[in-house]
């Protein structure tokens, strides 16, 4: 079969590099993909949202499998596009517009969870009208303070605030003062969650599920999890602590009420779901859901799936998971993202990449990247991801930072402390 999958990032080199393993495979094709992807699919130049253009070129080339990498295109309905006669054949891989609120509204996702009895952190959300009720909200919550813009504010709308008073001015500058724009018109406003965070990935094809490796990323740009926050800076799989005990927990408590719920409430959902999770003396809460693939996640995640993908992800058009068998490597994976000097404010582009072809018993992710006269530059923020295996966390990280300090493009940075505190 021929397949296409929508995005540009280490996340989507990810899904490439897995998918032409498979014996079912034909022809792939990555809009607009990267230097990595170039090298091992056809990349095409379509705008991720550009459902027209995306429908003429899958007819074209006699698609019969869209991947969606990036939660944009779903949120704005491109599962609900695909279901007309003449694109109806088509298995997209990703949720319906309905089901893509539950990231892009946290209200949405925070009523789904009280409706299935899912474990999440307490919470009322606030508008304009409601700022007097919402500053006694926060007066009746003990310290520190959580507010969230409703909407998709590109993983910044979530503030943490140790005063009352600055949290109440928060919310007024959320809620009045534009902040993040039409993002925190609405603002849910939650009890503080102590714990330790990991993320669970579960593919469903709406009746049946399979529970994918789990994983845990590194937000924050400087070392010791400080600075600001960026699209992730590494990653490990498995999560040490996620013993048989814990992940039993999880999948009773959240994962078949989440997929039992969707089937209750019609939601039509085949795709992955990224479940955050905050581990709280040792019960899970669930922080937030999205409704794609996690990056630099996917790139510890799917190396560790030994099975073949892409019949998994056939088996969706069918609803036939529960036939297939999810088969994890028992090796840890780790992943370091190399990125651009400056980022995730201000950085340049268009610097050299060298180093590439010293790397050995790693895989190196392409991110932002692009081919230019021949040689392969530097497009964006996050650059590559070098994703390497061992017997556990700490020896795949030994040969993630060998691999990465062959590597080199004018003001590189990463962060050297992936894993410190596992
Ligand atoms: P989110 O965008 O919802 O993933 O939130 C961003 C980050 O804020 C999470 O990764 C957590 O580290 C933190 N966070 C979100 N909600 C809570 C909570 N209720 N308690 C503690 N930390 C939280
Ligand atoms: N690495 C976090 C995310 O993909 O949302």
């Amino acid at each position: 079969m021929n397949v296409l999958i929508l995005g540009s990032g280490g996340r989507e080199h990810a899904f490439a590099h897995s998918i032409i393993k498979s014996p079912l495979l034909s022809k792939l094709f990555v809009a607009p993909g990267n230097a990595g992807t170039h090298e091992i699919a056809t990349n095409v130049d379509l705008g991720i949202t550009d459902f027209p253009a995306i429908k003429a070129f899958v007819l074209e080339n006699d698609i019969s499998m869209v991947i969606v990498g990036p939660e944009a295109p779903l949120v704005e309905g491109v599962y609900d596009y695909f279901q007309t006669e003449e694109l109806q054949h088509v298995n997209v891989i990703g949720p319906s517009q309905q089901a893509a609120a539950l990231e892009g509204s946290k209200e949405f996702a925070k009523e789904f969870m009280q409706r299935n009895n899912i474990p999440t952190a307490a919470y009322q959300s606030f508008t304009k009208e409601t700022l007097k009720e919402g500053m006694a909200f926060i007066d009746s919550l003990k310290p520190p303070y959580v507010l969230k813009a409703d909407g998709l504010a590109g993983g910044k709308g979530v503030l943490i605030i140790p005063q009352a008073k600055e949290a109440k001015e928060s919310l007024e500058e959320m809620l009045v003062g534009g902040k993040f724009g039409a993002a925190s018109n609405k603002v849910v406003i939650e009890e503080f969650l102590d714990g330790i965070e990991m993320s669970v990935f579960v593919m469903t094809d709406g009746t049946s599920y399979k529970i994918m490796p789990t994983a845990k990323d590194y937000k924050r740009i400087g070392e010791g999890d400080t600075g600001l926050n960026t699209g992730g800076m590494g990653a490990v799989s498995p999560v040490p602590f996620a013993d048989d005990v814990l992940m039993q927990k999880i999948e009773d408590h959240v994962i078949k009420p989440t997929i039992e719920g969707f089937a209750k409430e019609a939601i039509v959902y085949k795709g992955f779901v990224f479940i955050g999770l905050m581990i709280v003396n040792g019960a899970p809460e669930v922080i937030e859901y999205n409704v794609r693939m996690g990056d630099p996640e996917t790139e510890v995640v799917l190396p560790r799936i030994s099975s073949d993908l892409l019949a998994h992800l056939h088996a969706f058009a069918k609803a036939e998971l529960h036939k297939e068998q999810l088969t994890i490597d028992s090796r840890s994976a780790t992943t370091i993202m190399c990125v651009a000097g400056g980022y995730p404010e201000n950085y340049d582009k268009g610097m050299e990449i060298s180093g590439l072809k010293n790397v050995e018993d790693s895989i190196v992710f392409h991110a932002g990247t692009a081919l230019k006269e021949g040689k392969i530059i530097t497009n964006g923020g996050r650059v590559m991801a070098v994703t390497s295996y061992g017997s556990d966390f700490k020896q795949a990280l030994k040969k993630s930072y060998q691999n990465v300090e062959k590597l080199h493009f004018d003001k590189m940075y990463y962060r050297k402390d992936i894993g410190f505190d596992l």
